[in-house]
């Protein structure tokens, strides 16, 4: 029977021996039983060609999350498999592992991005001040996280599970490791529109910051329509931006009424 690691190519094959590695694995054991006092009577063999170990400055974080995303086939092990991904530093100051709130069934996806304290203390993104807010705002197109019904509810995540120290923006690499996961995460959930909220989920999903002129116009983001919108936060700091924010609500809302 062929070995299902013999259709990976190199650079599966070696992502997943640094996985390895990286759990403690530290001899390579094959997978039929070998007796070994038959194997005492023959003559020595030279030793099998087995690739030195890499240094850990070699290992490729992003191909590593790729490959752990790829396996998740439902929401419970994307989250199992996200969380333990070891090469994210964030995670060793968090308190929590913030995945996801809201119904999966949603039709909006909405994209935010880290938890900040409040989140980072339940576990549950968008539940401090600027939560309550985008509760508010998406209560006014009709939407809620609560929602069982898939055409009145929203589905909520993050770009980064875990929150960065004091609060500041996630770094260029920890987006990159986290950008795999995000992708399965909205390919599992399916939505019809994603909202990134704010400048690091239009990083992410883009490639492009500038919230303010990104704002309002529908962009595309993981092969579906995408609204970039002010963050929450900002909202809070900045009320008069609150109206142009209504604008992109009526937009989404109009969106999902067109495609009902
Ligand atoms: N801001 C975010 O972007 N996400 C949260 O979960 C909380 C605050």
């Amino acid at each position: 029977m062929e070995s299902p690691l013999s259709s990976l190519d190199f650079h599966a094959a070696r992502a997943m021996l640094e996985w390895q590695m990286e759990l403690g694995a530290d001899e390579p054991i094959g997978d039929a039983p070998i007796d070994r006092y038959e194997v005492a009577a023959e003559a020595p063999r030279p030793a099998a060609a087995m690739p030195a170990p890499l240094p850990r400055s070699e290992i490729d974080p992003v191909e590593v999350a790729r490959i752990a995303a790829g396996a998740a086939g439902s929401l419970e092990e994307l989250a199992g498999l996200q969380s333990d991904y070891p090469h994210c530093d964030l995670r060793k100051g968090a308190r929590n592992f913030v995945f996801a709130d809201g119904n999966p069934q949603a039709r909006v996806l909405i994209l935010g991005e880290a938890p900040g304290r409040d989140e980072d203390i339940e576990g549950r993104p968008f539940v401090g001040r600027a939560g309550q807010l985008l509760d508010r705002m998406f209560a006014a197109i009709g939407l809620a996280r609560t929602a069982h019904n898939r055409d009145e509810a929203i589905y909520i995540t993050n770009v980064m599970p875990w929150r960065p120290p004091q609060n500041r923006d996630p770094e260029p690499a920890e987006i990159a490791m986290m950008l795999p996961f995000v992708a399965r995460h909205v390919e599992l959930v399916n939505p019809d529109i994603v909202v990134l909220m704010g400048n690091t989920p239009c990083d992410a999903a883009l490639g492009r910051r500038g919230i303010l002129r990104l704002r309002g116009s529908w962009a595309e983001a993981f092969g579906r329509p995408a609204m970039p919108m002010t963050h929450p936060a900002y909202l809070l700091r900045n009320p008069a931006a609150k109206r142009e924010a209504w604008a992109d609500l009526l937009a989404i809302k109009s969106r999902l009424e067109a495609s009902r």
